[in-house]
């Protein structure tokens, strides 16, 4: 199955994904883990992203098309995919269409993954992640706290804050959400894969509705 998840910063889009990836054996390609790999390793990707990421703007549109048109070409991807993140304009989108136009490969499903502001900002200022790269295990001071409340539990890394995480950042993060890829709502409504999951509650309880929502929906071949 090939599913995108569109859903402001903090909506839980990157933990729902993951739980997904697991159960249905699918890769989950997160454009914010990528860009943040690229900016620890300092690679080319990495320095053109990080002065965009460190103010809660978008990185201009050719890295991530480049970044993704690489990916889901590869071997990986030909069962399908998890995308999250990407694309997050009209652009990208339009972007997007062709790759997967090219590849033979159209998205099943979108999700649109739905929370409001007020509950945003406590999630995303809450967050806390697990640096190591090979983990990336991420937390929640109050909603899904590490047991000793500083170390990941999976791998004892000390957690940290994401950069963009502060609340002075948030504001800006919800803006460029709403000017450039809260309109992608109608773009893949209009092209009748949209399936909207209510983000407020348990996390289980999200996953479980996500489920019973992809159940329904007829894979393309
Ligand atoms: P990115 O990393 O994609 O950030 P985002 O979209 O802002 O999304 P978040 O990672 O903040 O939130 P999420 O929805 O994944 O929530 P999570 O599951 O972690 O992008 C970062 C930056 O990279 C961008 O600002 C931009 O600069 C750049 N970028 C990325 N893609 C780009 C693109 N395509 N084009 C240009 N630039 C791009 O959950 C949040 C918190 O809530 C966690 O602590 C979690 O534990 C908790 N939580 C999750 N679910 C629940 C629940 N049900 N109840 C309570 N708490 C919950």
């Amino acid at each position: 199955m090939r599913i995108l998840f569109l859903g402001p910063p903090g909506a839980g889009k990157g933990t729902q994904c993951k739980k997904l990836a697991q159960e249905k054996h699918l890769p989950h390609l997160s454009s914010g883990d990528l860009l943040r790999d690229a900016v620890a390793s300092g690679s080319p990707v990495g320095q053109a992203a990080k002065g965009y990421m460190e103010k809660g703007q978008l990185v201009p549109d050719h890295v991530l098309i480049d970044m993704f048109k690489e990916r889901l070409s590869g071997k990986a991807c030909s069962q399908g995919f998890i995308l999250d993140g990407f694309p997050r304009n009209l652009a990208q989108a339009e972007a997007l269409d062709s790759m997967l136009k090219e590849i033979k490969a159209p998205l099943d499903v979108v999700i649109n993954l739905q929370l409001p502001d007020h509950l945003l900002t406590e999630r995303i200022t809450g967050r806390r992640t697990c640096p190591n790269k090979s983990c990336n295990e991420v937390y929640h001071i109050t909603f899904h706290p590490a047991k000793d409340g500083k170390h990941c539990d999976k791998c004892g890394t000390e957690l940290v804050q994401r950069s963009d995480d502060k609340e002075e950042l948030v504001k800006e993060r919800l803006k460029v959400y709403n000017d450039n890829t809260a309109p992608l709502i109608r773009y893949y409504d209009d092209a009748l894969i949209l399936r909207t999951v209510d983000a407020n509650g348990n996390e289980n309880d999200i996953f479980a509705d996500l489920i019973k929502t992809l159940s329904s929906v007829s894979v393309k071949a």
